[in-house]
C-alpha cells in the first residue's frame, strides 16, 4: 500500500449506518502510511462519535464551520489546503445531492466546494434511494464533474433489503484509494499472471500439491491493476481472496494451467509466471479411489510442460518474467533458469522464506545483473518488481 505513504487524506463522514465502517477505514489508511483528518456532518454524529474518530485518527475531529481550532478561523479552506484528496465515506444520497448543487451549508459540503484536490466518494444508501432517478442523475453528473465514485456494492442492507447501495467494505475502499494514488506506469498494458499452487489428482479424492499460498501472484495482479494494467489472472489453489478488478480464471492442475495460458497469451504485453506449477503429474488417471492394500504404493509420474519456457519461445512472445524459489544456491540456480527458459527477468527468492508468508525478500536478475530488494511485504515487493518491469520496457 505504499502509494498512500505520507498522503494527507481528509475523511468526510456523513449520516448513514455505514458510518461505523469509517472507523475501520481510518485505521487502515493510517496503517498504510496516510495522515487522516476527519470531518463529520451532524448526521454522522448520530451514528458514530467524534471520540472514536479522534482516537483512531490521532487528531481532533472537525464538525462545524465555526470551529475555533483552526488558526485562521476558516476550517472549510484550511482543512483541504494540504489535502491530497478528500474521501467521503459514507456519502449519503442527501450529501451527494448537496455536492451536485455546490451547496456549502455545513463544514463538509463547504470543504468539498472549496477544495483544490481530488474528491472520492463512497455512496451508501437503501437500494430504492440508490435506484431513484434523482440519485442516478446526480451520480452521472458528479462523475462528469470529475468526482471519483467508490462503489457502491450490492448485498444485504441495514434496512433488511438486499440490493445495490451498500458501502464498499473498508478493505475494498483502501484498495481503491491506494490505486487512485498509484502512478499509472503500466497504463494500457495487458498482463497475464499465473499464481498459486497446482493440484495434480492421484485419484478422485487425493492430490499432490505444494505450499504456495498465491499471495505473491495476487499481490502482483493487484499492483498491476493499480498501475493501470489490464490483468488476466490464471490461478491454481490460493489461500486469500482473489482481486476484484482482474479477469480471474481458475486452472487447478498443471495441464489445465498450460492450456489456459496458451489460450489467453496472444496480444499480451507481459507474462509473469508466479504459479508454483507441478513439475510432474501422476501418469495414471485413477477414476476410482485407490484402495489401501499393499505395504508400499508406487506411483509413476510424467513430466509436465514448462508454461513459461513455452510462452517465451513463441514467435512473438510477451515480456516474460519468471520466479525461482530455491532452497540453496539461490542466485546461481535462478540465473540458470533465466537463461534456460529465455527470460529477460527472473525474480529469485528463498522457498523457505517466501512460501506462505506475507513478506518476501527477492533479487531481480536480468541481463544487467542482480538487483536486491529489501525484505518487505509482498504487496510492496509486487510494486517494486512492477516498477522494475516498467523501467525495462
Ligand atoms: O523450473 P522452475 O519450476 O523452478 O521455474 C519456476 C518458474 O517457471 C516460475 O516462473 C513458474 O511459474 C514457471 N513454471 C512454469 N511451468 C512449469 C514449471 C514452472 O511456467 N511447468
Amino acid at each position: 500500500m505504499s502509494s498512500l505513504a505520507n498522503k494527507h487524506i481528509v475523511l468526510g463522514i456523513t449520516g448513514g449506518v455505514a458510518a461505523y465502517k469509517a472507523a475501520e477505514l481510518v485505521r487502515l489508511l493510517i496503517k498504510a502510511g496516510a495522515e487522516v483528518q476527519v470531518a463529520m456532518t451532524e448526521g454522522a454524529q448520530q451514528f458514530i462519535t467524534t471520540v472514536t474518530m479522534q482516537a483512531l485518527s490521532g487528531k481532533p475531529v472537525f464538525t462545524s464551520m465555526w470551529d475555533g481550532g483552526v488558526p485562521n478561523g476558516m476550517p472549510h479552506i484550511e482543512l483541504s489546503r494540504n489535502a491530497d484528496a478528500i474521501v467521503i465515506a459514507p456519502a449519503s444520497a442527501d450529501f451527494m445531492a448537496k455536492l451536485l448543487h455546490g451547496r456549502a451549508d455545513d463544514l463538509l459540503s463547504a470543504l468539498c466546494l472549496a477544495r483544490d484536490c481530488p474528491l472520492l466518494i463512497a455512496p451508501a444508501m437503501n437500494k430504492q434511494m440508490w435506484e431513484n432517478p434523482a440519485t442516478q442523475r446526480n451520480v452521472a453528473q458528479l462523475i462528469r464533474d470529475g468526482i471519483t465514485m467508490l462503489g457502491p456494492d450490492s448485498g444485504d442492507q441495514a434496512c433488511g433489503e438486499t440490493g445495490m447501495g451498500r458501502m464498499l467494505e473498508p478493505e475494498d475502499l483502501l484498495t481503491h484509494i491506494n490505486s487512485f494514488f498509484t502512478p499509472k506506469l503500466l497504463n494500457g498494458k495487458r498482463i497475464l499472471i499465473t499464481a498459486g499452487a497446482t493440484q495434480e489428482a492421484i485419484d478422485p479424492v487425493r492430490v499432490i500439491t505444494n505450499l504456495s499460498s498465491g499471495k505473491m501472484g495476487l499481490a502482483l495482479a493487484q499492483a498491476a491493476v493499480d498501475m493501470g494494467a489490464d490483468v488476466t489472472l490464471v490461478h491454481g489453489k490460493v489461500e486469500i481472496p482473489l482481486p476484484h478488478s482482474t479477469r480471474n480464471i481458475s486452472a487447478i492442475d498443471a495441464e489445465t494451467m498450460y492450456k489456459t495460458v496458451m489460450q489467453h497469451v496472444a496480444n499480451q504485453d507481459i507474462f509473469i509466471g508466479v504459479a508454483a506449477v507441478a513439475d510432474y503429474s501422476p501418469a495414471q488417471k485413477n477414476t476410482q479411489k485407490i484402495k489401501k492394500s499393499e505395504q508400499t504404493l508406487s506411483l509413476e509420474f510424467n513430466k509436465n510442460k514448462d508454461i513459461i519456457a513455452d510462452v517465451a519461445s513463441l514467435p512473438n512472445p510477451p515480456f516474460c518474467v519468471g520466479f525461482a524459489a530455491e532452497s540453496e544456491n539461490l542466485l546461481q540456480y535462478a540465473e540458470q533458469k533465466r537463461i534456460a527458459k529465455k527470460l529477460p527477468l527472473i525474480v529469485a527468492n528463498m522457498a523457505t522464506q517466501a512460501m506462505g508468508s506475507d513478506d518476501n525478500e527477492v533479487t531481480l536478475l536480468d541481463d544487467v545483473g542482480a538487483h536486491h530488494l529489501p525484505n518487505t511485504s509482498k504487496t510492496e515487493t509486487a510494486s517494486l518488481v512492477l516498477r522494475h518491469i516498467a523501467q525495462m520496457l
